[in-house]
């Protein structure tokens, strides 16, 4: 069942008219409200409605601030252009939050599948799309995909069949201009009216975060006739199961003379959907195509509108040497149900090493339980927007006893006292190198120190929107635990202090002594830095790649221009409102 997050805003229906020049209205049939016109399509223009589904924001459940539930209803800020807040914003930009742990990205991902992030938003009504125009504010680019969908999440009774067809599909692309734009692509016809949308976007080649401040959907409400739908036959051809007579001596060509081996490095560079098509050609390739050592990792992501049960079931028998598995973004809407799941990990999950689960909300607490039973070597697993799982189903966690990594990002676990945590990690994880506490609200001055004094390895820190600890170094004068994380962190590389409003030019120059290979820092929304004391942090860290002075009110644009000229290496972003 869908969960409706969005907070819902009012719906904006109004009835366009197309002046017949501009609408291509040969063919359409006359929808029943305009019965009378005889030369101009109506055509029905809404704004989203509802978020219903997302993969990561900016902003904090809480709030509405860079929240993807900005995407709903008319625009805020359209036409100007700029940083600001009542827009949907995603989690990242560029290649900065990449991890460049070689092993970590899946072989076999198609050249096409560009997608990083995704929002889902539901409209009124169903039409058949003639346009879709998505109004970026900020460092528009982003967009790869955009899907429509057969369902209707505002119908009483759901259907089994749930299609989804691509609508538009780019590459990511760099503006050079962080203006806003309408970006309207030329949408595909489809065979099937649509009130549920799906944008993915990529923001790699971005200068910085992209803003959308809404979404229109433009459509007629009956189907354009004229257009015949190429009908695909259904029934496949019919497999000559008396064959035992007629593969005698026919052999497999040349095929007989390779190497096993050499036929599995063949086969491995095909794509999922591929091996499956070469495995129904013929008895030798099905063996290589079945063969297990094909699937040690396999990427479902890419298909996460294809995949259900019954395929994950055909998979099942192939898969029992599988050791890093990506279901991401699949399953939603009833494709895959816990059960289907649960039995996958049985017969599967036995070697698994690392399981990617990102928004993947047929998961339930059986579901964690099984992972937790079958998985015994699991180092890895991302649970990130996997906001339905009730937050018992946690517990389970505590089982996987060799986890190295844990992603819980836009979960509902909810840690009341993360100091303790922090305790516990500087007593029994003294070789953390990486942590991230964007947002962890309860985090204080203490539990920092407390992580200090154990975590001395760590080459990332996140801190950003930590309020507590930004409220706890008010109340000290100064942010003495930042100055102290610098000097005990001589490793760091990465330090987000992003909206810790109290810091200021002497936790700078202690990080710029104490942290010579740094190569990231962001500083967003302090009004107490000062340009001096940025340009010994540039002098003292020759590693340093990016630096976010966004909202730092004492450094303008004109500081910026200067310190980038003096260092041409280092990215130096402030965002700006018009
Ligand atoms: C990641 O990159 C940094 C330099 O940017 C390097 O020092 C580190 O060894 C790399 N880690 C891995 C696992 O490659
Ligand atoms: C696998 O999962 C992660 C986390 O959900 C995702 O970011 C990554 O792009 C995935 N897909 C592929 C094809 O590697
Ligand atoms: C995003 O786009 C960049 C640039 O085209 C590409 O290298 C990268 O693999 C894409 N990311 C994903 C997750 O597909
Ligand atoms: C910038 O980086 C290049 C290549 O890493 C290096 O040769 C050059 O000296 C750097 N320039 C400055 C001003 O640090």
């Amino acid at each position: 069942m869908l969960t409706l997050l969005g907070v819902s805003s009012f719906a904006f229906v109004h009835w366009r008219r197309c002046s017949s020049g501009s609408c291509n209205d040969a063919g359409f049939n006359y929808g029943p409200v305009h019965p009378v016109t005889t030369n101009a399509e109506a055509e029905l223009e809404q704004y989203a409605k509802e978020v219903l589904d997302f993969s990561s924001h900016y902003g904090g459940e809480g709030s509405m601030s860079y929240t993807m539930w900005n995407a709903a209803g008319a625009p805020s800020v359209f036409p100007s252009s700029g940083d600001f807040t009542h827009t949907a914003v995603f989690r990242t930009y560029g290649r900065w939050w990449e991890d460049n742990r070689t092993e970590q990205s899946f072989s076999r991902t198609p050249h096409s599948f560009y997608s990083q992030d995704f929002l889902e938003v539901a409209f009124q009504e169903q039409v058949f799309p003639t346009s879709v125009t998505i109004l970026e504010t900020y460092h528009p680019g982003a967009i790869v995909q955009i899907l429509a969908c057969s369902l209707n999440p505002y119908a009483e009774h759901h259907t089994t069949d749930v299609r989804w067809e691509v609508l538009w599909a780019g590459e990511p692309t760099k503006v050079s201009s962080p203006q806003a734009r309408q970006f309207c692509p030329p949408v595909r016809q489809i065979s099937f009216a649509t009130n549920l949308l799906r944008l993915e976007v990529n923001s790699t080649l971005l200068d910085y975060y992209t803003e959308l401040d809404a979404i229109v959907l433009r459509g007629v409400r009956n189907h354009v006739s004229s257009i015949t739908m190429p009908i695909i036959a259904k029934t496949t051809p019919k497999m000559d199961r008396d064959s035992t007579g007629n593969d005698v001596n026919v052999g497999n060509g040349y095929f007989d003379k390779l190497p096993y081996e050499l036929i599995q490095l063949i086969v491995s560079h095909l794509a999922v959907p591929d091996l499956c098509r070469l495995a129904q050609s013929c008895k030798l390739l099905q063996r290589h195509c079945y063969d297990p050592l094909q699937y040690i990792q396999l990427s479902l992501q890419p298909y996460w509108f294809l995949l259900n049960d019954l395929s994950l079931g055909h998979l099942q028998s192939r898969c029992t040497l599988l050791q890093r598995l990506n279901m991401s973004w699949t399953g939603n809407r009833g494709a895959v149900t816990a059960g289907g799941f649960c039995s996958f990990i049985r017969a599967c999950g036995a070697s698994l090493m690392c399981l990617e689960l990102s928004c993947c909300h047929f998961l339930n607490e059986a579901c964690l339980e099984v992972i937790a039973q079958t998985c015994t070597n699991l180092q890895e697993l991302n649970l990130a927007s996997c906001d339905r799982l009730e937050p018992q189903a946690f517990n389970h966690i505590a089982k996987l006893a060799h986890l190295q990594r844990l992603v819980l990002y836009r979960t509902k676990i909810e840690i009341e006292d993360y100091d303790v945590v922090m305790s516990v990690l500087s007593t029994r994880c003294r070789t953390l190198v990486s942590l991230d506490l964007w947002r962890c609200r309860s985090l204080s001055e203490r539990g920092l120190s407390e992580l200090m004094s154990g975590c001395v390895v760590l080459e990332e820190l996140d801190l950003g929107w930590s309020s507590a600890l930004h409220s706890g170094s008010a109340l000290h004068g100064g942010s003495a635990s930042f100055r102290h994380a610098a000097r005990r962190l001589s490793r760091l590389r990465r330090l987000y202090l992003t909206a810790n409003r109290n810091i200021c030019d002497a936790d700078l120059e202690h990080i710029a002594t104490h942290c010579p290979a740094l190569e990231r820092l962001d500083i967003l929304g302090t009004r107490l830095v000062s340009p001096a004391a940025l340009r010994r942090l540039l002098h003292s860290c020759p590693r340093l790649r990016l630096l976010d002075v966004s909202f730092c009110s004492q450094i303008d644009t004109r500081t910026v221009q200067e310190l980038s000229t003096l260092f041409p290496n280092v990215s130096i972003k402030k965002s700006f409102t018009q």
